[in-house]
């Protein structure tokens, strides 16, 4: 007996201008665009293996070694459904000659039986095991690389050769942020504007390569799970704070423009701006909302503190500022800077956060892309 298997890994992506809030909770559709870096693959990323198997009697997840359930009609069931739905397409779009199925379900098991590759898969049950290499529902965007990494993997199993803008569909359908780590490099979440979704995608703005001196800078103050969830408190912003009615409507859409044409011009000092603003607005708009959500703490506050005044220095110099920081829902600072800087802020950071023996080798030594530190207050 033939065993189907697929395994896939998503790297996260760290958002630039921030999601947060959605006009339909559903389908996941936001109240604002959105634009992010994917960070490489090497570093935070998700690794998910699907298996399709006659014999299960059921789907199944288990997440970091733990079985998750999966609740019927929520959002991994959503995403292995739509999966599904694709595989079943593609079948039947390789037998021409076939009558479609398409109005006449039953009629199903006949053309499957007919797919001469023998891939009944889209019938059989899946069972899903998936990693995290760092810390989970932390603020570093673990339900971005997992629902990506978990798309892609059923992509693989099922033999879609689907384009990563129709996978951001559905993997945007488990997390929003998901949508925007199908693609490497600067990546736009446009919101659309169309009520099923279907203009609600991820596109890229510029590959890794045009501009590979960007680094990130992952600074983990804590690892603990968040209090409020990314889910949970963006509901409860959409539902009471004023100031992301005037975000969403008078500052992100300039902001997604004049984002697009910094990285497209690779000027990092106008990057940096927009990037720390965003930041700040959207911890603003969650300190508006009721009753208030705290997602920074005073080590992030102190980061902030730093880099602020290590900008200040350049910019006083002529050089414009050299480091941007940004966070998600979580005390957890990701500094973006160019390569030429990463040793000069890394020592900052460590002149003022002191370090345990050794728990900075790493950082020196990854140039890829990412460098992680551990940070204590
Ligand atoms: P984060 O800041 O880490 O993205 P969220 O609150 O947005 O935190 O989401 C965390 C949730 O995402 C987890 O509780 C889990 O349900 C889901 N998730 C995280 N990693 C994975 C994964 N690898 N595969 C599937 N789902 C995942
Ligand atoms: C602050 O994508 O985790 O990281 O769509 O409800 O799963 P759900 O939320 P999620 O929210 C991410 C919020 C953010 C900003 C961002 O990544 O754009
Ligand atoms: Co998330």
């Amino acid at each position: 007996m033939a065993v189907y298997e697929a395994t896939a890994s998503a790297p996260v992506n760290i958002a630039c201008i921030k999601y947060w809030g959605k006009r339909d909770t559903k389908l996941i559709l936001p109240t604002n665009s959105s634009l992010s870096v994917t960070l490489d693959q090497d570093h935070l990323r998700s690794t998910t293996t699907s298996r399709a198997d006659p014999s299960f009697t059921e789907d199944r997840l288990w997440l970091n070694g733990k079985e998750e359930e999966i609740k019927e009609g929520g959002r991994t069931a959503t995403c292995i459904a739509e999966m599904k739905r694709l595989r079943k397409q593609e079948v039947e779009d390789k037998q021409p000659n076939e009558p479609k199925v398409k109005n006449h379900p039953h009629h199903a098991p006949q053309i499957l039986r007919s797919d001469h590759l023998g891939l009944q898969l889209s019938t059989h049950h899946v069972h899903i095991a998936s990693f995290n290499n760092f810390p989970t529902a932390a603020g570093l965007a673990s339900s971005a690389s997992g629902f990506a990494a978990l798309v892609s993997s059923l992509a693989q199993l099922y033999k879609l050769p689907v384009s990563p803008s129709t996978l951001s569909l559905i993997a945007r359908q488990g997390s929003g942020s998901a949508c925007r780590s199908l693609f490497g490099g600067f990546v736009a979440w446009e919101q659309g504007t169309l009520p099923d979704g279907s203009d609600s995608l991820a596109v890229e703005v510029a590959p890794q390569s045009h501009w590979p001196d960007m680094h990130a800078l992952i600074c983990v103050v804590s690892d603990d799970k968040k209090g409020t969830s990314s889910t949970s408190g963006m509901q409860r912003t959409v539902e009471t704070s004023p100031l992301l009615q005037h975000r969403i409507k008078h500052v992100v859409p300039q902001r997604m423009a004049d984002i697009s044409a910094a990285i497209r011009a690779r000027d990092f000092d106008k990057f940096a701006e927009i990037t720390m603003r965003d930041s700040n607005q959207f911890h603003a708009v969650a300190l508006d909302t009721e009753p208030p959500i705290f997602y920074m703490n005073d080590v992030s506050r102190a980061i902030i503190a730093l880099i602020v005044e290590y900008n200040r220095v350049s910019v006083e110099k002529g050089l414009g500022r050299k480091a941007a920081y940004t966070y998600d829902a979580g005390p957890n600072a990701v500094i973006y800077t160019l390569k030429e800087n990463v040793k000069e802020i890394v020592e900052l950071i460590l002149k003022y956060f002191p370090q345990r023996e050794g728990a900075f080798k790493d950082v020196f030594g990854l140039l890829g892309g990412v460098d992680v530190a551990k940070v204590e207050g």
